[in-house]
């Protein structure tokens, strides 16, 4: 037995130890997973300039396409996206499943330049993009739809002489992180925002000037059970899961999105997709 199926029987029998039917199958593989929940997030911090005050940051994670997510689908995220009217639109990785399997084309180019933020669109590689030969192919498609690949970079946002910076590292299971380098010449004294795949990197960005570290990754666990919560988180997603943490007295937020799409099995439960719709104010 290969590992999937493995795992879809473990779960499987899991659901019906726990005596949840047909039902509640049916409703983990085609209910939970086209649903969407869309958290409203302040982030304050002392740092944020005035004039960024109600500055919009929506992150989206995970979309996995080509695995039970289609262009169809994402379509109406992206117009769900561009209702919101954000500021800045960030993409935290693993955007096909499997780049080697995947039928690249412009349908999906067409989709994601059609996504609208007037302070830019940036992005950084998960670990789904570095998998499957897709490094080149994935980027190709990212440039093409107006995306700015952040690795081991930053970008400076300025609005009425104020900076913050957004930067960026590799992805930490199949590229070559370095946030020493993706902070180069950054004056630490300025608000800054770390986009990292994976959330357990946030016990290395600790001993940086790094605000915020938005994640994705875990997929929430995308099961989780009453009582229990999650059966399984990818490596480097273990310690931190979903939600928001607090580091080094609470001066580092993190926040992980569940994502998207799935992966390994088509099903959510107790973990619908989400969008994070963060807006900067000044503490
Ligand atoms: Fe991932």
């Amino acid at each position: 037995m290969n590992r999937r199926s493995f795992l879809k029987r473990s779960i499987g029998s899991l659901l019906a130890l726990i005596g949840i039917g047909g039902g509640t199958y049916y409703y983990a593989r085609d209910i939970e997973p086209r649903m969407l929940q869309v958290q409203n997030v302040k982030i304050m911090d002392a740092t944020i300039p005035a004039s960024f005050n109600d500055f919009k940051v929506v992150q989206f994670s995970d979309t996995h396409i080509g695995f039970h997510y289609s262009i169809e689908q994402l379509q109406k995220l992206v117009n769900r996206i561009n209702e919101i009217n954000p500021d800045l639109i960030v993409f935290t990785g693993d955007l096909v499943d499997e780049p080697h399997l995947y039928t690249w084309n412009n349908d999906l180019i067409n989709v994601l330049q059609s996504l609208e933020a007037p302070r830019g669109k940036f992005w950084i590689y998960g670990n789904h993009d570095h998998g499957g030969y897709g490094t080149e192919k994935v980027r190709d498609v990212m440039d093409a739809s107006g995306f700015t690949l952040l690795q081991n970079e930053h970008s400076v946002i300025e609005q009425n002489n104020e900076r913050i910076i957004l930067s960026g590292i590799d992805d930490v299971m199949l590229g070559s992180p370095n946030l020493r380098q993706a902070l180069e010449n950054v004056n630490p004294d300025l608000f800054t925002l770390l986009l990292a795949h994976e959330p357990d990197f946030v016990d290395v960005a600790v001993d940086y000037s790094v605000n915020v570290q938005l994640s994705g990754h875990s997929h929430g666990g995308q099961v989780r059970l009453p009582f229990i919560g999650h059966l399984y988180t990818p490596k480097y997603a273990e310690k931190y899961v979903e939600g928001k943490y607090l580091l080094n007295d609470g001066n580092l937020q993190l926040f992980v999105n569940r994502g998207i799409g799935t992966t390994r099995l088509p099903y959510r439960f107790l973990c619908k997709p989400e969008l994070h719709v963060y807006t900067l104010h000044k503490e």
